[in-house]
């Protein structure tokens, strides 16, 4: 399982003490679709369901498509 995700961010975002639960721990999006990056919100579940060897596209509102295949720009 593997996905592609666009993301439009320019910059970093700064992290403080206010991003920290009461567990003292803040949790890092690691699947790529959470909305409240670069913090997790829960969107990952999202892809529990992805097989192996499948590449997926994320387009918003929880659609997904299968990508068949990744295509380059010539340079
Ligand atoms: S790991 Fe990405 S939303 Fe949770």
């Amino acid at each position: 399982m593997a996905r592609e995700v666009t993301h439009e961010a320019t910059g970093p975002k700064p992290i403080d003490e206010d991003d920290f639960g009461d567990d003292g721990k803040a949790y890092i999006c690691q699947c790529g679709l959470s909305d409240d990056r670069p913090f997790c919100d829960g969107s990952h579940r999202a892809v529990a369901d992805e097989e192996d060897g499948v590449v997926y596209k994320y387009e918003g509102e929880g659609r997904r498509r299968e990508i068949e295949e990744i295509r380059y720009a010539e340079e």
